[in-house]
């Protein structure tokens, strides 16, 4: 089963993928994020620092996400393992639509071109979603040097993952990040387990 969480910078996703490890450590599930799951993250970072053209970027992220599946989700999926990802395809599909505007015609039917036929569709994926401002103010100085990072940008990314969610209302579930840290991982790990659990009654009945 392949859970996958989901958010702008500073909405806490990182944190709650952290969180989740305690309360599920007895369903062993894998814990993986994208980029940087390979080596192929080093040269996405690097672009990333030198900001050296969007479609480089871009399709170095599609690069890191193949490697991600072949080195780590796809191996996990096959031995019937959970796997939870810290990103994942949306991420590509909400950020690079900005930051691929004005220079490839239909962005987000562009990247979901590059994908179909060889991803791997997540079963639920989380979206953790706040205010920008608050998203901004969560970010430490440190943090903010990357040029995602910027309000016009996260406001526009915010926007494409929740006409995603509209969408595909069976597969994503919003998470209010709002809420406290600890509450938001409750209601996640409580989720997981139903799911997790539903499945394995379905795998045994088959
Ligand atoms: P991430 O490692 O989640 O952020 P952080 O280093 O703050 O924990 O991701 C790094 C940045 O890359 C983040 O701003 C989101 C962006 N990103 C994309 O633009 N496209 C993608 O496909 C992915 C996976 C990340």
């Amino acid at each position: 089963m392949l859970i996958t969480l989901e958010g702008i910078d500073g909405s806490g996703k990182s944190t709650l993928h952290a969180a989740l490890r305690e309360p599920l450590a007895d369903l062993a599930p894998v814990f993986t994020s994208e980029p940087g799951a390979t080596w192929i993250g080093a040269a996405v970072r690097r672009a990333i620092a030198e900001q050296i053209d969007p479609i480089t970027e871009a399709t170095l992220f599609v690069a890191d996400h193949a490697a991600h599946l072949a080195r780590v989700v796809r191996p996990a999926l096959a031995e019937g393992k959970l796997v939870i990802s810290d990103r994942y395809s949306d991420s590509r599909y909400a950020y690079q639509s900005v930051t691929l505007q004005g220079i490839i015609p239909e962005p987000e039917q562009w990247l979901r071109a590059m994908h179909n036929s060889w991803t791997i569709i997540p079963d639920k994926t989380f979206l953790c979603v706040l205010p920008v401002d608050e998203a901004l103010t969560r970010l430490k100085p440190q943090d903010k040097r990357e040029h995602f990072e910027r309000r016009e940008v996260l406001e526009k990314v915010q926007n494409n993952y929740l006409s995603f969610a509209r969408a595909e209302p069976s597969r994503f579930v919003i998470v209010d990040a709002m809420l406290p840290p600890g509450t938001v991982a409750q209601f996640v790990a409580d989720a997981i387990r139903v799911m997790w659990v539903a499945g394995k009654k379905k795998r045994r009945r088959k």
